[in-house]
């Protein structure tokens, strides 16, 4: 694991996060959001190699699978329990624990790399914006939601994702003022 520990969730927020609400919020919110900007910059990831990074319960792994339709999925959270509770969906993907920081995955495997608030809670998230940019594809589409906090800006993401190689497509509030989703394309 990194040398500095992730920021874990505690089981009310692990439960609350996995609930009915938030699996409707999800899917009618932040990923429509996601799809929204990816149809506007004529963007498919149909058939393609996709990755949600800190996939928690697996909600959103689902829907990425119901939405995208992707060859392959990869899947993985830092903390055991969400990936124990993720196994348990029954989902075709081979959920297992990993830092978003230090991946084994080569170089330039991936097409889209989907994290959902999961960067503000990495104190290093730099390095996790990084491992992101040396995965992807040129082209590749990284796709990342996150609220603004002590160890997390808006105005410091835009900077690393550009000082990573990646432009910025897209930005969009999913909560105003609170949730912002960012398109960013390897270069
Ligand atoms: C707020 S939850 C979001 C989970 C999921 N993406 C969703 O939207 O339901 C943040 C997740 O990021 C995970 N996480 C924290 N640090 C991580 C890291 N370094 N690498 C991978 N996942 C991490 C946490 O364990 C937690 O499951």
């Amino acid at each position: 694991m990194g040398e500095i520990p992730s920021i874990g969730l505690t089981e009310s927020q692990m439960r609350a996060l996995d609930s009915s609400w938030r699996g409707w919020f999800l899917k009618n919110q932040e990923l429509r959001i996601m799809r929204k900007m990816l149809r506007k910059a004529g963007i498919s990831l149909q058939g393609k190699v996709i990755m949600d990074a800190g996939c928690g319960s697996g909600l959103g792994t689902k829907f990425l699978l119901e939405t995208f339709s992707p060859s392959k999925m990869i899947a993985f959270d830092y903390m055991p329990e969400q990936v124990e509770l993720a196994k348990t969906k029954g989902l075709p993907v081979g959920f297992y624990v990993g830092d978003m920081r230090r991946l084994d995955l080569p170089a330039n495997s991936l097409d889209a790399c989907f994290a959902i608030t999961v960067l503000h809670h990495i104190p290093d998230w730099q390095k996790a914006v990084k491992e992101a940019a040396r995965m992807l594809r040129k082209g590749g589409v990284f796709l990342v939601e996150e609220p603004q906090e002590d160890t997390f800006g808006w105005a410091k993401f835009e900077a690393a994702a550009k000082a990573n190689g990646f432009e910025i497509l897209d930005k969009r509030y999913s909560v105003p003022l609170v949730m912002r989703s960012y398109l960013c394309r390897k270069l």
